[in-house]
Parts: C-alpha cells; sequence; structure tokens
C-alpha cells in the first residue's frame, strides 16, 4: 500500500520545455550547439520554443493545479542561470524561477528542483566540460546560487539527472546526446569522477547555503534485471547481482548503475568495476570518495524498462527470451512492469534510502481525435501496470516515498525531437494550445485515491 503522504507529482526538464532559449540574457548550452548541427535532432527539432513554457508558466501552473498535481519535479537551466556558467549571475534567471517557484507554490504544488537537466553550458564545455577536474568546483559555484536563491522556498533538491546518459550516450556508446563526441574509456571514467565529485560539492553546498533544512538526493537511472521465478530466492538474489556488475561494454563506458551510485552513496567504487576501470582513475581517487559520499536523504531513480533473467539448467543466470509481439512502447521500449516492481526492491536492498521514482512513463502516438479529445488507453494501461508493480515492491519492504510521472506534458525529446510524446497533457506545437489526454484525468482519480483507483478493473 502507498503511504498515507505517498508524494505523487510530475516531471520535466528546462530544455525540453523553457523555450526562450535566446531571450533575457540566457547564455547558450550545449543542446543548443548540438541541434544545429545537421543530422543530430530528428527533422532538425530544437528547444528554441519547445512548450513555451518560459512564458506559459502561470497558465501551465494553473492547468497542473486543476489535474490535482501537488508536487512537482523541473530542472534549472545552468546557462540561463550563469550565462557562462562560472562568473556573472544572470539577474533575469534569478527573476524568472523566483517567479516560478512563487507560481507553483501559489497553486499548492511542492517544488522538487533537480539542478543539471543535460544543459551544460556551452562554454563549460569549451572549456574541457566534465573532463576538466574544475568541473566540481563549477557545479559547487552554481548549487550555491541556486541554495543562496531560492533555499528558502525550495526543499527538495536532485543534484544530477541520468549521469549514465549524459555522459556515457553523449561521450561514449551510441553519441545520440550532445555534444555527441567520442572520447576515450580513459577519459569518459575521469568524467564520471568528476560528475560525482561534483555531486559531492552541490550537496555540501545547498545544505551550507539554504535558508532552510533541505533534503538532497541524487537521480540516475538504470534498466534492472528481474527474475521470471519470483518465488525463487536464488534466482531474485541473480537478478540483484547482475542488476549491480560491472561488465565491459564494447559500445563504451557510462550505462551501469553500481558505478554511479556506490560511490556517492556507500563511498566505495565497486571492486568489479575497479578491475575494469580502475587503472583509469585519478590518483586522487581514494581520497576523493569522501568528496562524493555525502549523506543523502533519498535515492532518486529514472525507470522505464529492464530485462527477464531466470537461472538456467547450469545455474547462470541468463535472460528470458521476449516472446513474439513482446509489448513495446511507441518509440519501441519494452513495456516491463517487474522492471520498476525491482529497481525498487533491489535498490531498497542495496543502499537502504528511501526511494522516488522520479521519472517513468511511456512515449505513444498521441492524435487529436475528432471529437477535439487526446485518447491515450495505451498511457493509461502502463502507467496502471507499473504502478501496480511499484505498489508490490512496497508490499515485499521496499521503502518508496514518491512517484513522478514522465512527463507532464509532451516535450523536446532530446535526439527524437518533438516525435516522441510522452505527456499527460497534449502539445499542440502549431499553437501551443494544451489539451489534457485521458490519462491526465486518469492520473488525477489516482493521486487523488492514493492509488486506489490502479485496482478498479478488479471491481
Ligand atoms: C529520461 C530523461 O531524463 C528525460 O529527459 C527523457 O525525456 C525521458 N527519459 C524519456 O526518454
Amino acid at each position: 500500500m502507498f503511504k498515507k503522504d505517498f508524494v505523487w507529482g510530475v516531471a520535466t526538464a528546462s530544455y525540453q520545455i523553457e523555450g526562450a532559449a535566446y531571450e533575457d540574457g540566457r547564455g547558450l548550452s550545449i543542446w543548443d550547439d548540438f541541434c544545429k548541427q545537421d543530422g543530430k535532432v530528428f527533422m532538425g527539432h530544437s528547444g528554441d520554443v519547445a512548450c513555451d513554457h518560459y512564458h506559459r508558466y502561470k497558465d501551465d501552473f494553473k492547468l497542473m493545479k486543476e489535474l490535482g498535481v501537488k508536487n512537482y519535479r523541473f530542472s534549472v537551466s545552468w546557462p540561463r542561470l550563469i550565462p557562462n556558467g562560472t562568473g556573472e549571475v544572470n539577474p533575469k534567471g534569478i527573476e524568472f524561477y523566483n517567479n516560478l517557484i512563487d507560481s507553483m507554490i501559489e497553486n499548492g504544488i511542492t517544488p522538487y528542483m533537480t539542478l543539471y537537466h543535460w544543459d551544460l553550458p556551452l562554454e563549460l564545455h569549451y572549456r574541457g566540460g566534465w573532463l576538466n577536474r574544475e568541473s566540481s568546483d563549477w557545479f559547487y559555484e552554481y548549487a550555491k546560487v541556486i541554495a543562496e536563491n531560492f533555499g528558502d522556498r525550495v526543499k527538495y533538491f536532485f543534484t544530477f539527472n541520468e549521469p549514465q546518459c549524459f555522459i556515457g550516450q553523449s561521450y561514449s556508446r551510441m553519441l545520440t546526446q550532445a555534444p555527441g563526441i567520442r572520447y576515450s574509456n580513459g577519459e569518459v571514467v575521469k568524467m564520471a569522477h568528476n560528475v560525482m565529485m561534483a555531486h559531492g560539492k552541490a550537496c555540501m553546498a545547498l545544505r551550507e547555503f539554504s535558508k532552510g533544512d533541505v533534503k538532497v538526493g541524487y537521480a540516475p537511472t538504470y534498466c534492472y534485471w528481474y527474475p521470471e521465478n519470483e518465488n525463487d530466492p536464488k534466482e531474485v538474489d541473480a537478478s540483484y547481482e547482475k542488476s549491480f556488475k560491472t561488465e565491459l561494454d564494447p559500445n563504451g563506458f557510462g550505462w551501469l548503475s553500481a558505478w554511479w551510485s556506490d560511490p556517492v552513496i556507500l563511498g566505495s567504487y565497486p571492486e568489479d568495476g575497479l578491475k575494469l576501470y580502475g587503472k583509469y582513475l585519478p590518483d586522487t581517487w581514494k581520497e576523493d570518495l569522501k568528496v562524493m559520499c555525502q549523506p543523502l536523504d533519498f535515492l532518486g531513480q529514472n525507470i522505464y524498462n529492464g530485462t527477464e533473467g531466470h537461472l538456467d539448467e547450469n545455474g547462470n543466470f541468463v535472460d528470458t527470451k521476449r516472446y513474439d509481439g513482446f509489448p513495446r512502447t511507441a518509440n519501441m521500449w519494452h513495456v516491463t512492469p517487474n522492471a520498476l516492481k525491482y529497481a525498487a526492491i533491489h535498490l531498497y536492498r542495496r543502499y537502504k534510502l528511501p526511494i522516488y521514482i522520479t521519472e517513468n512513463g511511456l512515449c505513444n502516438q498521441d492524435v487529436i481525435s475528432l471529437d477535439g479529445k487526446v485518447h491515450d488507453p495505451q498511457r493509461i494501461d502502463f502507467l496502471n501496470r507499473y504502478l501496480i508493480a511499484l505498489d508490490e515492491a512496497i508490499e515485499s519492504g521496499a521503502k518508496v516515498d514518491g512517484y513522478f510521472q514522465w512527463s507532464f506534458m509532451d516535450n523536446f525529446e532530446w535526439a527524437n525531437g518533438y516525435r516522441d510524446r510522452f505527456g499527460l497533457v497534449y502539445i499542440n506545437y502549431q499553437t501551443q494550445e494544451r489539451i489534457p489526454k485521458d490519462s491526465a484525468y486518469w492520473y488525477k482519480e489516482v493521486m487523488e485515491t492514493n492509488g486506489e483507483k490502479l485496482y478498479e478493473h478488479l471491481k
């Protein structure tokens, strides 16, 4: 059962919704640059206008309120606040986020702020980005500005969103994310190390310079393994081990769970990972762990899908073959509710921190029907299945404190541009009209009934 004060919410991110990319002194980010390069983003789309939330936030929060949303995870654009990444602060940026936060609060919405959702100031990229050892100090300075200006009204913070993606997919592996430049494994391991240093320093800054008592977490991601036979404790254990293993990835470095969370939460790099990648760490790595590992109030985690596995006749844990016609979302991701269940179970087992699911949702080919509405039964069914699975995780002892659906509204889906729709609210990008989809009304009832609505189909 979801606890009485379970945090139900929705999520977005700055570059994906704000627009106003060239207004009021905002500096450029690596995404502004990436979108201009040929062939990087679907149909040459960009976040220049996006959902125009920069100008429409008041109406958006009114709509959120109407749709029963009480908790909202959003991110700050670093280059809007500090155009060059370090140094001069943009007063218009401060004003915008002050207004945004005040407007949320006026509408009864609790802010959950993410510091970094991928829009690195372009200027910092030119200075070496995350490979520069100074990057953790840049981030500390940015976190200090945030704490001093917003830490009186914002109580909940997440430092980084999905480092697996903004490092792994951006500098290694598929290169589908900005800046999309290949670096060697040695360099990428150092970047990851610097990001975790930045996380640690930001935790310190948020706690030191915020006026009130703030709660700080982290929001990585992963596709966890779950057991085919849930009643077999050995198979459950094997799925746990597999989920936190560090294996060599022929495509590059970065798609890992323990590597990104053990240092930050447990104060150590995983042993199996050190055997593979330890040689690339800076000489100071053992000392650095003390900076990275700051007490956290909760662990955020973005979960979309995962892989089922079982023990074969030799006792090896192997992936279970997916049957023909296995359900997928519109961007071809598999529909695997138990990935959410076991993400919560495995993560709580390893880290013993309260968990917030900071993102979960599906991409769908939503259209405006002849009746003028947007019907999205696929989204309702997906969310219903995943949330029942999350409830099961809670039943089995995982401490889950909240869930943020991705996303409140359709938005700029990175390299897939506006092709992929994840929103509860449909955006007509020609007119900027907002149309709540059927799922928005359904989710409203889920939140209002604290999850009871999920079991309506059994009645
Ligand atoms: C993860 C990212 O944090 C978010 O920005 C993205 O839109 C969703 N997943 C969907 O791909």
